[in-house]
This record gives structure tokens, sequence and C-alpha cells, in this order.
């Protein structure tokens, strides 16, 4: 049984993954209002991955008989001054979900809740990459600079990520089905 503070510890951050997805949808369409449909893709399918962490949460708090509270979702921006603002926002945002993460990690083990800090130890990894993978991107967008030819090279680039669940979401949906 989860403890009242990590019910609404937990509940929050599923707030906050969705938010995440939201970004980065808000994003898919920035790039695709500017003609950059690969950047568009990569953003789509990371706003996908938000959904399935926070279905990654919402599972845990039902396995630990917990109630999920689903809360109003705050706007995001709409508009950035170029790609490389974008990626940086991207970057500033997964650091502050890696704050986060820390953060449930601490109550967890200050709760002696160690279900809870077990299974965000998949978030502590998951965020390394979510960092390492926007700011790549951002490297390349400063060499690139003012290089229209690299601009649309990077876009061809991202068009070809594709959407693999970071988890088996069979297992977090109520009939074992895939959303
Ligand atoms: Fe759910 Fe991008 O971290």
């Amino acid at each position: 049984m989860l403890s009242k503070t990590m019910e609404k510890a937990i509940n929050k951050q599923i707030n906050a993954e969705l938010w995440s997805g939201y970004l980065y949808l808000s994003m898919a369409s920035y790039f695709e209002s500017i003609g950059l449909k690969g950047f568009a893709n990569w953003m789509w399918i990371q706003a996908r991955e938000e959904t399935t962490h926070a279905m990654r949460f919402y599972h845990h708090v039902v396995e630990r008989n917990g109630r999920v509270l689903i809360t109003a979702i705050d706007k995001v921006p709409t508009d950035w001054k170029s790609p490389l603002h974008a990626f940086e926002d991207t970057y500033k945002h997964e650091v502050k979900v890696t704050g986060l993460i820390n953060n449930l990690v601490n109550l967890a083990i200050s709760e002696k809740d160690h279900t809870t800090a077990n299974m965000l130890q998949w978030f502590v990894n998951e965020q390394v990459e979510e960092e390492s993978s926007a700011s790549e991107i951002i490297q390349k967008l400063k060499l690139i600079g003012k290089d229209t030819s690299g601009l649309f090279m990077l876009d061809k680039e991202l068009a070809v990520r594709i959407f693999t669940p970071p988890i088996d979401l069979t297992l977090y949906t109520p009939a074992g089905t895939a959303p």
C-alpha cells in the first residue's frame, strides 16, 4: 500500500509527465509550421514516450492500491525562436524532470517504500538517455549554425526515428492490451 504522501507525489508526477507530452506535441506543431517534418517527427515520438512514462506511474499507483487522480494540465509554450531554442528548452526541461525523479527517489527512501524506490530506478536510467539525446541534437544544431543544407540533413536524420515503447505497454493497461 502506498502512503498518502507517496501517492500524492506520484500523482503530481503523472501530471508532470503528461505536461511533458503536451510540451513536445507543441514543439512538434512548431516544427511542422516551419516545414521541418523530421524534427516534428522526433518531437511527436517524444510526446508519445512521455505518455508511456505517465502510464508506468499510473500502473504503479493502481497496483499498490492507490488512487490515480487525473488533473488539469497547465498550458505549454507554443512558439520558439529557432530549432536550437526548442532543443535548448527540451534539454532544460529534461534536467528539471531528472530533479523531480530524484526528489521522488528521496521521498520513497524516507518513506521506507522500497518497491517505489525500485520502480523509480527505471526512470533514473531513462533520464540519462532523455538528457543526452537532447544535448546531442543541440551540439549538431550549433555546428550547423546558419547552414540551411545542414539543417535539412539533420531533418532527414530525425525523420527516421520510430516509436519503440520504452516499456511493454500491455503490462500497463487494465485489459492487457496495448493502447
Ligand atoms: Fe518523462 Fe522526458 O521524461
